[in-house]
């Protein structure tokens, strides 16, 4: 199984994004070739989803270093934009999975051959997210049964990491190999993931769906028949507290309380096994407008104060099953280890 569009592709020299703020209205393509645009392609959610901003910022390396003349230049470049890309998001895990790898590989270029090296770090890195999907649709599926009334939350799907997806890749992959599933895509404010690319994704794999507000999915739990909600994550520390798209906490509340299994769905790269709590995950805070006047909708009176958290963190007791390409470990305590991840 493979998505029918890639969300980046690189070539030398040159990486290719869809530009994930014109979908659903628009499929276009972006041709990235500075360090610079890779920067503002994360910051702005050109390129989002915590896998993908770890492969774009592995290609956003070797853009940087592609203009230097010599091994020592390639270096200097390099590390800078290791450093650059690392501040232009702040909980997702992944991207400082990739930009620690890229920084190691940088330590051990020998020759000249230093863009043969870090290009083939960064399609490594890439080529790491398309098998870890796989293999995440493999654990997850027997969490799920043919017919299967579903939640999800944000976008996890090929658009969010380059691969087949996390906790939607899984869903994808439950609906060509059980049939009959249906998923219910909250909208995810203030950004609309779920509206603008989640709906998008499953219309293009054919999967049933339906489209709700964030603040009807405890109603539908109510109402009975939904058999299990699916979010993917961009952080999770050893006791299982996971960092995902805000509005996933609330989503795992109502979940506990109407007996419906909360299943997290993440390649290892996004355990950060330093961390013993989701205490210590950075909370990345965007524009108010985002929230106060969305895709520049006003929609509060002028100077209304407006919160913006991206992410929130659910605790781990409140999730049924973290998912792995390693293996499904099960709540409530979790004891996540080297060697899960
Ligand atoms: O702000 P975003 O759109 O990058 O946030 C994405 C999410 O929170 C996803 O649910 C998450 O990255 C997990 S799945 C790939």
């Amino acid at each position: 199984m493979s998505a029918p569009y890639s969300p980046v592709a690189y070539r030398r020299g040159v990486l290719t994004i869809l530009d994930q703020t014109c979908l659903p209205g628009e499929v276009r393509l972006v041709e990235l070739t500075t360090l610079e645009q890779v920067e503002e392609a994360v910051r702005s959610l050109r390129v989002r989803g915590a896998p993908l901003i770890g492969v774009a910022a592995a290609y956003g390396v070797c853009l940087a270093m592609g203009a230097a003349t010599n091994k020592a230049e390639a270096y200097v470049r390099g590390m800078e934009a290791v450093e650059r890309l690392r501040r232009t998001r702040p909980t997702a895990v992944n991207l400082f999975w990739a930009l620690d790898r890229m920084s190691l590989s940088l330590q051990h270029i020998q020759k000249e051959d230093w863009f043969v090296v870090a290009e083939a770090d960064a399609r490594a890195i890439h080529g790491e997210t398309l098998r870890q999907d796989a293999a995440l649709v493999e654990q997850g599926l027997p969490l799920l049964a043919a017919g299967a009334r579903v939640i999800t939350h944000c976008n996890t799907g090929p658009l969010a990491t380059g691969g087949l997806g996390t906790a939607l890749g899984v869903l994808i992959g439950a609906h060509g190999r059980l049939g009959g599933l249906h998923v219910y895509a909250d909208e995810t404010r203030p950004r609309w993931q779920g509206a603008h690319l989640t709906t998008w994704e499953l219309a293009q794999h054919g999967v049933p769906h339906t489209l709700i507000c964030d603040n009807m999915a405890a109603v539908l739990m109510r109402q009975g028949g939904i058999h299990s909600v699916w979010v993917g994550a961009d952080r999770i520390a050893a006791n299982g507290d996971t960092a995902n798209k805000i509005g996933t906490y609330g989503l795992a509340v109502a979940a506990r309380h109407h007996g419906v299994p909360f299943y997290v769905v993440a390649p290892t790269s996004t355990l950060d096994l330093k961390l013993d709590s989701g205490a210590g995950i950075p909370i990345e805070e965007r524009d108010p407008r985002e929230v106060a006047a969305p895709e520049g909708h006003v929609i509060a009176p002028a100077g209304t104060a407006a919160w913006n958290p991206a992410f929130d963190v659910t605790p781990g007791p409140l999730i049924s099953a973290i998912v792995t390409e390693k293996g499904v470990f099960r709540g409530p305590d979790y004891r996540l280890r080297e060697g899960t991840g």
